[in-house]
């Protein structure tokens, strides 16, 4: 009944185009249609979601407006800079457009990425209530606001002289552990990070794919300094849903007739992520380091992973076959169901946010290797404060270290109590989830205020 109630209202969301961001983004759509809401997904004609996969679901695709150069590059900081100008208009018309036409329909409220700041300003021209989604850690986030201070007392930008230095403000981060990202022009991002603060903080609340038992210090932080209300309500592949998969790439199924074939809790699985680029020499340092382990790998290596190279062309000649069979390598993995298989007995990742949710969720240990902003905090939290994975972190990636981390996490007693500890939290997240749960009841406050503003924009 409370189904039908809120039939007759539609969201509509607004990803920002990249793996890591339309994943949980479908994810909160499905969600929120379980609900009974209506969706509505505005999306840019740049790394598109395939509509055919969710059928349930109205797609409206709009020109990002870029030049080839500018959509190739591999810069993402510059690329959402210029997508936050360059659709304005576009989405602007398509709004109009879906708005005036939603007359049997109201359209209740823009659930937007929050990387796409201009959002706001298009959404209040209209007086549609906006939500954000913010698809890292809250903990990560949470430092953001904080730049100016941390501008102002040294701490950025980054210099090498002060990299183990603890930043007082975010125990236990050290400058090294900061959520920035190495680019010529700084200044760039720290543009855009303040003016993704400033428009979350007039948005009329936050989504986190995140749960509350987990994040609980940065988001009582968050709700203070932004004054808007949070709603944690992940782990969001976990609610008990039909998920289509929202893969750019196609998902190898090797992946998982291989890990059939392996004993239980024996395989590193790797992956890096959708953005991680590596060097070639850093590419080698892992791949020896991989078969010196003599554990079982399942190795994702995207196409431009390596710097310079279309896919595998740096691995010396046999290197595969002289592994036996230990090891296999794919362009794309079903990432949750590999984390999910029983053969998996630990996870080398880039601590991506998504990537870090899945695994606690499957209860597996992880080796931590950020490359970039989010992911550097992630990391630190996993080995430093959750104390569910080790992180490896000298500079340079060095094929004995990589190996001794491995055994450390798959033989020793250290190993095992991470393994202890990740169980007990993946059996959090997903008591989060059920009726009375922390996730469950922000869900509900979700839904209610999103219909109040839905009513009240009537
Ligand atoms: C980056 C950030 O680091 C992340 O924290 C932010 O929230 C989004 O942008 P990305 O590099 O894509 O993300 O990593 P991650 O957040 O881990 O997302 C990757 C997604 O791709 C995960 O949902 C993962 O399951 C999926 N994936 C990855 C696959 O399905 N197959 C693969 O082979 C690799």
């Amino acid at each position: 009944m409370e189904q039908q109630q809120r039939k007759g209202l539609r969201l509509v969301l607004f990803p920002l185009p990249f793996q890591g961001h339309i994943n949980p983004l479908l994810e909160l759509a499905t969600i929120l249609h379980s609900k009974g809401f209506s969706i509505t997904l505005i999306h840019i004609n740049f790394n598109s979601p395939n509509p055919s996969n969710h059928p349930h679901f109205t797609f409206h695709s709009i020109s990002h407006g870029l030049s080839e150069t500018e959509a190739t590059t591999s810069d993402a900081i510059s690329l959402i800079t210029l997508l936050n100008i360059k659709c304005v208009e576009p989405f602007r018309e398509c709004l109009a457009s879906l708005i005036s036409n939603a007359l049997d329909e109201p359209i209740a409220c823009l659930i937007s990425d929050a990387m796409f700041h201009f959002s706001r300003a298009v959404a209040e021209n209209f007086k549609l209530p906006r939500l954000v989604i913010r698809t890292t850690s809250a903990t990560s986030f949470g430092v953001f606001p904080a730049f100016p201070l941390l501008l102002e007392k040294g701490y950025l930008p980054i210099q090498d002289s002060r990299l183990e230095e603890l930043v007082v403000e975010f125990p236990p981060l050290k400058v090294k552990d900061l959520p920035v990202i190495k680019m010529r022009d700084q200044e760039k991002f720290y543009e855009l990070i303040s003016r993704v603060v400033s428009e979350t903080k007039a948005s009329s609340g936050l989504i986190w794919n995140t749960f509350e038992e987990l994040e609980q210090p940065a988001l009582d932080s968050l709700t203070k300094k932004l004054s808007i209300p949070m709603f944690p309500i992940g782990p969001f592949h976990k609610y008990n849903l039909a998920y289509s998969s929202s893969s750019l790439l196609a998902e190898d199924q090797s992946s998982i007739s291989w890990l059939n074939t392996q004993p239980p809790v024996s395989v590193i699985y790797v992956s890096f992520g959708s953005l991680a680029v590596l060097s070639e020499a850093e590419f080698l340092e892992i791949a020896w380091g991989l078969a010196n382990s003599e554990q079982p790998f399942l190795w994702v290596v995207r196409p431009g992973l390596v710097h310079g190279s279309e896919w595998l062309e740096p691995l010396p000649n046999g290197f595969i076959e002289n592994l036996g069979g230990r090891g296999h390598i794919v362009k794309w993995a079903p990432q949750q169901q590999v984390l999910a298989h029983l053969a998996v007995g630990a996870f080398w990742t880039h601590s991506g946010w998504n990537s870090t949710m899945e695994c606690i969720c499957e209860g597996v240990p992880m080796i931590c290797r950020p490359s970039f902003i989010d992911q550097k905090v992630n990391a630190k939290f996993v080995s430093h404060v959750w104390n569910v994975g080790v992180q490896l972190e000298d500079e340079i990636l060095e094929r004995g270290e990589i190996e001794r981390m491995i055994t450390k996490l798959m033989k020793e007693k250290e190993g095992e109590e991470i393994r202890c500890r990740v169980s007990k939290l993946k059996d959090m997240a997903l008591s989060c989830l059920k009726q009375g749960g922390s996730s469950y009841k922000y869900l509900d406050s979700l839904v209610n205020h999103i219909q109040s503003l839905g009513h009240s924009n009537l």
